[in-house]
């Protein structure tokens, strides 16, 4: 089942600069959920449609585009909970698995990290390696190159999630100390495809 996400918003009246003066890892979150809107627009900030080709909102080495974007929901008004997969090109919601998330990322952080667990929403990336380490492996050092690349893609993702949550005053923690086997179980990544980095959002209980 597809669901359709609000348009999201392509001007604001918080600079970028004071987004990057306030953004701080945020781990403490109230019990309340986040607007859908909010939903939409941090996932439009990682991978939206930004032109009229295939342009996303990250950039992306040879324009591969090799990140996919699972999204583990727990409070968000108007959604179900559940594990759902975004569609950058029609920007929607594809629904994974509808059954309760409560406990799914027990035991994915590596050392604690209730934050994991207590966030409205955790966003996962991954991909499948294979298709940017062959485009890449005419280049040194061969089978690395196009891995590094897949990481400074995520990492790029991340900071504009982070800019955008903070944007939108909401809470936010970039997760890469994960277990690679738990959180591809838990985000239900298909065979092939690994994590590269997850991004805990919630209401800031400060
Ligand atoms: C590559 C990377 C991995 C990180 N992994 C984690 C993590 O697993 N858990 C966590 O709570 N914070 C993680 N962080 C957030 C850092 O702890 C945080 O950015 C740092 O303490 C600086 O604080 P600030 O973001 O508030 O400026 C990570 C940050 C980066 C850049």
């Amino acid at each position: 089942m597809f669901y359709e996400l609000p348009t999201p918003a392509t001007s604001a009246a918080q600079s970028l600069v004071s987004c990057i003066k306030e953004r701080r890892s945020v781990r403490n979150y109230s019990e309340a959920a986040i607007s859908l809107a909010a939903l939409s627009q941090v996932l439009w900030a990682i991978q939206g449609k930004t032109g009229e080709g295939s342009e996303r909102a990250t950039p992306s080495a040879g324009g591969l585009y090799p990140l996919h974007i699972h999204v583990l929901v727990r409070r968000v008004s108007e959604l179900k909970h559940g594990v759902y997969e975004y569609e950058w090109n029609t920007h929607s919601l594809k629904l994974l698995d509808d059954k309760s998330p409560e406990g799914n990322l027990t035991g994915v952080g590596i050392g604690e990290q209730p934050w994991l667990e207590e966030s409205a929403v955790v966003i996962a990336l991954g991909a499948n390696f294979d298709g940017p380490v062959k485009y890449f492996e005419s280049q040194l050092p061969r089978g690395e190159r196009g891995v590094r690349y897949v990481f400074m893609e995520s990492g790029a993702a991340a900071q504009n999630a982070h800019l955008q949550a903070t944007a939108l005053g909401l809470g936010f923690v970039l997760v890469a100390g994960f277990d690679d086997a738990k959180a591809k179980n838990a985000f239900q990544f298909a065979p092939g495809f690994e994590p590269t980095a997850l991004f805990c959002i919630g209401q800031r209980d400060d």
